[in-house]
Formats: structure tokens, C-alpha cells, sequence
């Protein structure tokens, strides 16, 4: 693949609307940092934080994705499945490694820019873990692969492949420059996958509305935001290791994060009637077939294999810089950012139950 730069006229343009780094103070040492896939979520997230703070970026991608966002950031074009031509050249102080699936693709990025790099930030997941049946900390032993070789992800192989990525590139880079986050649920603006979007634009819907479990149940989220500012901190200050990066545990539950959304919903949707929480157990849920995360997403009951799940230690993070905004701020900002998306999207989440459902579940004997 050739290499291919996309120059803007001013710093400014592509910035998102939903830009909150406008008073970000200016690092004492800028850094020219690769982003591997930084043109979704938590990259656009990343890219504007580090431009805020005076860093200088390139995008490598395939060019399939939001093509138009930061149009002022140098792109080199190519694909983590072998097409690294664009690549074979330039050095960074620093590589973030988002797209990362398959320890393949991450040994082969990791081992070209070994020598070209000083720091490769790799993003895992805490489904790294190989249990969550009981809470993790960073020490908790990851999942092994049944097929060391597959490179299909799916629910199965997801969690274990990232653990394989995270050895790939501390193989590469080694373990004093290599950083590994292991994000949670990843929300906010931009998300793609709807699951934290649900709550907001649900309560925007106004009515009586499906709540699981109990409102003391807990959940772990992080802003993408939040993630993205912990990533560049990591880079300024040249951590090495692996961190967990979600709220606290104990920081927030379902009632609140149902609270958060209507607040949000009355301020910005403003529906006839104000969303009123009918909370729902477990039992009553699991015979209606309505599954935790995916039809009431965040949520997973606090029992069984899912009992450590929203425990996760995060204290070593915190410890270095990580800071966690409200639940009444994220609320606020994807609600915001979901009512000016395209209608079709608005209308077609992919998480969450429709509102046919919802009304057959309300009515349904308890
Ligand atoms: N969402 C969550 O709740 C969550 C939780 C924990 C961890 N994570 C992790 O967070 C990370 C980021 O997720 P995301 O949704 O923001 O982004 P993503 O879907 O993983 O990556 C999208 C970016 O990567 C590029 N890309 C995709 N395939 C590529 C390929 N074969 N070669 C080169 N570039 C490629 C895309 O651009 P092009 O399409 O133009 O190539 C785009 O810029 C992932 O590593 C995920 O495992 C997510």
C-alpha cells in the first residue's frame, strides 16, 4: 500500500461536536503517536485528546470506516491482516494498538515497528479474564485458547485471543515498554455497539420502562473519554504493565445509571410523559427470554459466572491518573450525540429490546 497523507488546512477541522478537550493543558513533551485503527469509538476519542494535548498522529487503517473525521491526520493506508507496505518507514514515540484481534496481526505490527517505536499501548479487554465469576484484579489469570491457531472471534475465543494479543506485543516491544489496558464496557459518544446508547434513548422514549434486576445491582462502565485521557497520560509518563480500566467497583448501579438517563431525557428529549423505571427480577426476566447485556445491556445479574463481573478491581489505575467521570455526564453526552444521529440509526439499535417487546414483557404476569 502507498502511503497516503491527508493534510488540513486548520488544526481544527473534523473535530467532533462533542469535543470536551477544548481547555486540555498542553503536554511538556509532544509525542508523534500511531494509532492503529483511529477512526471509530475509542480512536476518535483518542485522537482528539491527543491532539489536544499537542501530540501529533497517524491513522493506520484500511480506509473503510468514517473516512471524513479528522481529516488533518496524517493517514497511511494498509490492512493488520500482512499489508504493512505503508509502514516500512517512519518512527513514533509511541504505537496504540486499538484494533488488535488476533495475535498474528499483532506480532506483525509489533515486530516492523519494534526498532521504529518506543512504546507499543495495546487495548485488551477484561474479558482477558479467564474467570468472572469472581472479581479480577491485574494479577488474575487470563483464558487459554482450546485452539491456540483459530483466528475466528467470537464469544468463545474474544477473551482469550486478546490475552494471546497482550503476549504478542510485550514479546515484541518487551515488558518495560509495552502497556496493556483492559478496558470494560467502553460508552459515550460515538459508540457503535448501542449497549450503553439503550438507556438514554429509551428514557427519551418517555413511559413506563423495562428495568432489570434491581437498581443495586452493580455495573462498570467507562467513558470513552476517560479511557482515551488514561491512554495518553500512560504515554506522557511511560508506564509499562497492565492496568484495568473501568469505573470502580461499587461506583455505580443500575438504578443509578436508569436515574442518569431520564435526567438526561427530560433535559435534552423532553418526552410527554417523563420514563418511569418498572423494575423487573432476574427470575422474572430469564422467563420472559430476555437476556441480561444483550436485551437489558450493562447489565449482567450479579450471581454465578457473571458475580465478579462488575467487581473489577481498578485501584492500580487510579493509582496512576485514572479519573471517571458521572453517570449523569455520560448520560447527558450520548443522549446528546444519539438524537443527531441519522434517524435509521436512531431507530434501530442494535442492543436493547424494541419497544413491541418491552410492552409484551411489561405486560407479562408476574
Ligand atoms: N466496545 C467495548 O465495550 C470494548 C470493551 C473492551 C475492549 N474493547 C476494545 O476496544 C478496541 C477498539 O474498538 P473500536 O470499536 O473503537 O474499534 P475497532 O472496531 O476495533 O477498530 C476500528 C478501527 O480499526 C480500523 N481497522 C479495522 N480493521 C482493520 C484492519 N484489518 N487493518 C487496518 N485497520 C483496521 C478501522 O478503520 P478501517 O475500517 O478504515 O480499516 C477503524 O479505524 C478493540 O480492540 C476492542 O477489543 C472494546
Amino acid at each position: 500500500m502507498k502511503r497516503r497523507t491527508f493534510l488540513a488546512a486548520t488544526a481544527a477541522v473534523g473535530l467532533s461536536s462533542q469535543s470536551t478537550w477544548a481547555q486540555a493543558t498542553k503536554a511538556t513533551k509532544p509525542l508523534r503517536i500511531l494509532i492503529l485503527g483511529g477512526t471509530r469509538f475509542i480512536g476518535l476519542h483518542m485522537a482528539e485528546y491527543a491532539l489536544s494535548r499537542g501530540h501529533s498522529l497517524t491513522f493506520f487503517n484500511r480506509g473503510r470506516t468514517k473516512t471524513d473525521r479528522l481529516p488533518q491526520i496524517e493517514r497511511i493506508l494498509g490492512d493488520r491482516n500482512g499489508q504493512l507496505e505503508g509502514l516500512a518507514t517512519g518512527s513514533w514515540d509511541a504505537v496504540i494498538d486499538n484494533s488488535g484481534y488476533v495475535p498474528r496481526h499483532v506480532t506483525l505490527t509489533g515486530e516492523l515497528l519494534k526498532a521504529r517505536a518506543n512504546r507499543y499501548l495495546f487495548i485488551s479487554s477484561i474479558s482477558a479474564y479467564a474467570s468472572l465469576a469472581t472479581p479480577n484484579d491485574e494479577r488474575s489469570p487470563v483464558g487459554k485458547l482450546a485452539d491456540p491457531s483459530t483466528e475466528t472471534v467470537d464469544g468463545a475465543t474474544y477473551g482469550p485471543l486478546k490475552a494471546a494479543c497482550e503476549t504478542a506485543a510485550e514479546r515484541s516491544f518487551g515488558a518495560a515498554r509495552t502497556i496493556v489496558l483492559r478496558p470494560g464496557l467502553i460508552v459515550g459518544p460515538e459508540d457503535n455497539t448501542d449497549r450503553f446508547t439503550y438507556w438514554p434513548a429509551r428514557a427519551a422514549r418517555g413511559g413506563d420502562m423495562l428495568a432489570p434486576g434491581q437498581p443495586t445491582d452493580p455495573i462498570q462502565v467507562i467513558d470513552a473519554r476517560d479511557l482515551a485521557a488514561f491512554a495518553v497520560l500512560a504515554l506522557e509518563q511511560q508506564l509499562a504493565g497492565t492496568f484495568n480500566i473501568v469505573s470502580a467497583s461499587g461506583q455505580f448501579n443500575m438504578g443509578q445509571l436508569i436515574q442518569a438517563s431520564i435526567t438526561a431525557a427530560s433535559k435534552l428529549a423532553k418526552p410527554a410523559q417523563p420514563a418511569k423505571p418498572i423494575w423487573r427480577s432476574a427470575e422474572f426476566l430469564e422467563k420472559q427470554n430476555v437476556a441480561p447485556w444483550s436485551d437489558m445491556p450493562v447489565w449482567v445479574p450479579p450471581v454465578g459466572d457473571g458475580a465478579g463481573f462488575a467487581a473489577t478491581s481498578t485501584d492500580r489505575a487510579r493509582r496512576a491518573g485514572l479519573t471517571i467521570r458521572s453517570l449523569e455526564v455520560t448520560a447527558r453526552d450520548t443522549l446528546a450525540w444519539h438524537l443527531q444521529r441519522p434517524l435509521k440509526e436512531q431507530q434501530e439499535l442494535k442492543a436493547g429490546l424494541s419497544a413491541e417487546r418491552e410492552t409484551t414483557v411489561l405486560n407479562a404476569k408476574t
